[in-house]
């Protein structure tokens, strides 16, 4: 008897072998015409392994230049025009499940979440005349005293002398000033990070050590389902109850609670501009919570890359330099810039947007899929692949940006056609998902803040890096994680 039972148990265990195997076969064959590394077709292993490495974008760049296929049903594309062809209307693609990994609170969509077109298409109608600052009265005004924050905390704090040197960790305070412009622009009152000069509630902390765990499960259909199942509410760790994030969730139902109710406050800002636009309540503390996570960690790293390119690039950083000082000694640059007067300085646009090629801000693998077979760069796409994009590829290559697409030259951006113009900064803007139905909401905050920072700050100052063999320590999980960008910073001699 025992022998039987023993048989049946070794019977069943290789029967569940046997299809497991067969499985993994027949997932394998869907790819199989398309190469990629060793081990990427036969489980997301390989994806998980990267996107925990803070080398995501790195290795993603890697297998794109040399195979397609970066997971069971994973490919990777690094071609503009074809991912532009997937954001259009009606192209048959969507945003995959991955998408579900960024819910913030686990039962319920925000923006960046929600999969279902029509339903997405209906958020957006709610939320961009905000974020475009159409309903806004002191957009401009708002992130200019947050810029005049980090000046004066570099004025006050940490402006070398001849006598004194007191070099600042300037990755740290650039997200300073982003979460300030962020909190102010959602809660119409910074947070106040510039002024403590500190880690608020430990926000940063706590989003530096997350970030990368949710991005992970990102990449694990089957464990988000767990999570995200009201079922095992008990198992998962509330959001609002975790020092950081909580605090933010806390403030954002605080701001939005005084905007609803029999006696709501009613202001023209952003969350004033929802409001106006039907955003229910919950949405709206959704969104408000999602700005902060979206909008602080991108718009740092495009301010802290381009600043270490310019910083580490002569002739750059004087001719920018020089185009600021003349715009200031001829009236053309107030104090402070305006944004139209920053759109009018040639060497500035150039500068940002080779800034944001060299270094896309937002790597995350971004996966869109369709139901039903497609052709992508002329390959089969099997319906349920998800397609990754590959930003590193796009923003360095040779035909649209020259041979000399891996080196920072904002001259590229200058004395060219009109045409060529266009296409490179047609691609340069697919970093804001510009061109297709999943457009960056903060775009144009983003730009403002661009526009006006790096002026204000090289008018006023210079800037040395302590080390530049080893500049920064930068961990890639979909957003960049930075820190001790070591510079000395001392008041300009003009
Ligand atoms: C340089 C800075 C930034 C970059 C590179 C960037 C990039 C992106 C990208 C690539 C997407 C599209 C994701 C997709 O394909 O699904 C996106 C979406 C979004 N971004 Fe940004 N972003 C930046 C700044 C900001 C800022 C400052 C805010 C807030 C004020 C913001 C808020 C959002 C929101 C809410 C979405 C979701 C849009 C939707 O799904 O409809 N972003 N961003």
């Amino acid at each position: 008897m025992p022998g039987l039972v023993f048989t049946a148990a070794l019977t069943g265990f290789a029967t569940a072998v046997l299809y497991l195997v067969i499985a993994r076969f027949k997932v394998y064959a869907r790819l199989k015409h398309i190469p990629g590394p060793f081990w990427a077709p036969w489980s997301d292993i390989w994806l998980l392994r990267a996107q925990l490495s803070g080398r995501m974008n790195f290795i993603l760049y890697d297998a794109n230049m040399k195979y397609g296929k970066v997971g069971p049903k994973w490919v990777a594309c690094g071609d503009g025009e074809a991912l532009r062809k997937i954001g259009g209307v009606r192209s048959g693609w969507q945003r995959s499940f991955w998408y579900r990994g960024l819910r913030i609170d686990p039962y319920r969509d925000n923006a960046f979440s929600t999969l279902d077109d029509e339903v997405h298409e209906k958020l957006r109608a709610k939320l961009l005349p905000g974020y475009g600052g159409k309903d806004v009265d002191n957009l401009h005004q708002l992130i200019d005293e947050q810029v005049a924050g980090l000046v004066s905390l570099l004025e006050d704090k940490y402006l070398s002398t001849k006598t004194e040197f007191k070099p600042v960790d300037l990755a740290r305070k650039v997200q300073y000033f982003t979460l300030d412009v962020i909190s102010a622009l959602a809660f119409g009152k910074e947070f106040g990070y510039l002024k403590a000069d500190a880690d608020l509630f430990g926000y940063i902390e706590t989003t530096e050590s997350t970030l990368p765990i949710m991005l992970a499960t990102a990449f694990m259909p089957w464990f988000l389902k767990i999570m995200q199942s009201p079922r095992f509410k008990w198992l998962i760790p509330n959001a609002r109850e975790m020092v950081g994030i909580g605090n933010v969730m806390g403030l954002a139902q605080d701001a939005v609670a005084e905007r609803y109710g029999d006696n709501p406050v009613v202001k023209r800002d952003m969350l004033g501009s929802f409001v106006a636009h039907g955003l229910s309540k919950e949405d709206a503390e959704g969104e408000t919570v999602v700005q902060i996570i979206a909008g602080s960690d991108t718009s740092a790293t495009a301010i802290r890359s381009t600043l270490l390119f310019i910083m580490t690039s002569p002739l750059v950083y004087n001719r920018l330099q020089a185009e600021i000082d003349a715009g200031v000694e001829e009236g053309r640059i107030s104090s402070p810039i305006t944004d139209a007067e920053a759109r009018e300085l040639p060497y500035l646009q150039a500068v940002i947007r080779e800034g944001l090629r060299m270094w896309p801000p937002a790597t995350a693998a971004l996966p869109k899929v369709s139901d039903r077979d497609q052709v992508v760069c002329g390959v089969h796409i099997p319906a349920g692949t998800n397609v990754a994009w590959v930003p590193w590829t796009i923003m360095r290559s040779k035909e649209t940006f020259g041979p000399d697409a891996d080196l920072f030259r904002p001259e590229r951006w200058l004395d060219i056609s009109p045409a060529q113009y266009r296409a490179m900064d047609q691609t340069v803007m697919m970093e804001f998902a510009s061109g297709s139905r999943w457009e960056c909401l903060g775009k144009t905050v983003a730009q403002i803040e661009l526009n006006k920072a790096y002026v204000e700050l090289l008018r006023r100052f210079d800037f040395t890096l302590l080390d530049p063999t080893n500049p920064w320590k930068s961990f890639n999980a979909a957003v960049f994680i930075q820190s001790d960008m070591n510079v000395m910073v001392t008041r300009r001699e003009v």
